[in-house]
């Protein structure tokens, strides 16, 4: 009897044993090919990812309609402790998000924001993709004082996606049109120029002047920021 109870327990050690050896092994031949590519869904962002000194300002009319909105919302599960975003939920430790992008900031009716966002949005009366970029990087950098006690999303490709995860929560911020000249700007101007031509889709053709003045980047940006196009194009329209 206490034989037969010894092997049958042996069996199953064995087959744990092997079992996890197996799993071991397998990690081993994934851990490999996980770290040969890693998959940044934005060339913009696989960029300024690498090149750690200066982190460029997005061109939002390129990186926004490409951007992953699903992995957008993963993210905003850095946010859940204190933000929900459905339409008319209460608020929590933060405002409901539901509709930020866009707005006013510490617009969300009925939560009682720090004096240091009143001061913001004096100075600032409308969220554009750059201040809530700003803002996400490094909440407390770029409003001293708020009460949003959140370290910030360093990552640009994540505030790339969280951006316009939110943007279609009940934002009513337009895309800009793509304006590749202005993101590639620091390069050589006829390396941008070029860029910008090949880049611009075929409406784009107010893109090619913008090119030229290669030299003043984020200056040509807000006028198109403002021109701009149809609000079926910002991801706002889709539900
Ligand atoms: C620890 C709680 C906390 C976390 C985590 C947090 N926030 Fe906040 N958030 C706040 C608070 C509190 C405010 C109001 C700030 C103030 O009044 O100074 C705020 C404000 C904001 C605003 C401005 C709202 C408006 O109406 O103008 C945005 C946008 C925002 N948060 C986005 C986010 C995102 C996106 C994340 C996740 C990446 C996040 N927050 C994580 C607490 C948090």
């Amino acid at each position: 009897m206490d034989l037969t109870f010894n092997k049958v327990a042996g069996a199953v050690l064995a087959t744990g044993l092997a079992l996890v050896g197996l799993r071991e092994l397998a990690n081993g031949v994934f851990a490999v090919h996980e770290v040969e590519k890693p998959g940044y869904a934005i060339a913009v962002a696989e960029e300024t990812e690498g090149g750690a000194a200066a982190e460029l300002p997005p061109d939002w009319g390129t990186v926004l309609p490409a951007a992953d909105v699903a992995a957008g919302q993963a993210v905003f599960a850095k946010c859940t402790s204190c933000h929900v975003v459905a339409a008319g939920a209460p608020h929590g430790t933060g405002p409901n998000l539901y509709g930020v992008v866009g707005r006013k900031p510490g617009g969300a009716p009925g939560f009682a924001f720090s004096p240091a966002f009143a001061d913001y949005a004096g100075q600032h009366p409308v969220w554009t993709w750059e201040e809530l970029d700003a803002f996400l990087k490094a909440p407390q950098k770029h409003i001293p004082g708020t009460k949003m006690t959140f370290v910030g999303l360093k990552k640009q490709e994540d505030r790339i996606n969280m951006l316009a995860y939110l943007a279609q929560q009940g934002g009513t911020l337009a895309v800009p049109p793509p304006n590749p000249a202005a993101a590639a700007a620091p390069a050589a101007e006829g390396e941008a120029a070029a860029a910008a031509e090949g880049a611009a889709p075929a409406e784009g053709g107010a893109a090619a002047p913008a090119a030229e003045g290669a030299a003043a980047p984020a200056a040509g940006e807000a006028p198109a920021a403002g021109a701009a196009a149809p609000k079926a194009a910002a991801p706002a329209g889709a539900h």
